[in-house]
């Protein structure tokens, strides 16, 4: 396996910054910004920081989640703020921030946290990425919140797989027995 063009950078230095007006056409039915505009934005954005940092292409293999606490509004200019926080061999974990600001008063709301798994990809299979090194104590939290997403993840993929599995192969008085509750989940 081929080594990265760089073996290290910062993360401080991975930031990417765009800012998006929220037009009619991304509207929902209830007048304010369509959930899946935002999540269209926020890839895209989640790919040029991965790829800028791998410095190579990647592909999104996983979004932590993303939650929608307030709406944004059509009018609004969406910021998108974007780092890397974490790396793997070949993955990184990417930050996104984003703000709807009100223009004419520049009144700002935080309105979204979400996390990407990228990866990054030479000839169509996984390649190593550059160290990431953090220098500020903000980057070295952040680092430390996206390992413990990281850990989390790997542990939620192998029990769920688990759990899938064997409720597939329960007969049916084990099923019932389960959405009853009369036996604990296997
Ligand atoms: C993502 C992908 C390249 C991983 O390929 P793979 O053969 O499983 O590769 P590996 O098992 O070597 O995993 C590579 C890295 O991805 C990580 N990874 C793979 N699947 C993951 C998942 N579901 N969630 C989080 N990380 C994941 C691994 O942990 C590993 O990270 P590391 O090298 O930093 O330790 C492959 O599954 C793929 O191409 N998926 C489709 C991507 C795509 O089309 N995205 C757009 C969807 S619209």
């Amino acid at each position: 396996m081929s080594a990265p063009p760089v073996e290290f950078k910062y993360a401080d230095e991975s930031e990417v910054r765009a800012a998006q007006l929220m037009g009619a056409e991304m509207a929902n039915i209830f007048g304010s910004v369509h959930g899946g505009q935002v999540m269209h934005l926020v890839d895209n954005i989640a790919y040029v920081c991965a790829a800028r940092y791998a410095g190579t292409a990647c592909v999104t293999a996983a979004v932590d989640r993303i939650d929608f606490h307030e709406p944004i509004h059509v009018g609004e200019l969406l910021h998108i703020v974007a780092r890397i926080t974490y790396v793997g061999r070949t993955s990184m974990e990417v930050e996104i921030q984003l703000y709807a600001e009100d223009i004419p008063t520049g009144n700002m709301r935080h309105t979204n946290t979400c996390h990407f798994t990228m990866v990054a990809l030479r000839d169509g299979r996984p390649a190593p990425v550059p160290r990431l090194v953090c220098r500020t104590r903000e980057d070295r939290i952040r680092y430390l919140q996206a390992r413990m997403r990281r850990e989390m993840g790997l542990r939620y993929r192998t029990e769920r797989d688990r759990f899938l599995k064997q409720v597939e192969t329960m007969d049916d008085a084990a099923l019932d027995a389960l959405i009853t509750r009369e036996t604990p989940a296997p």
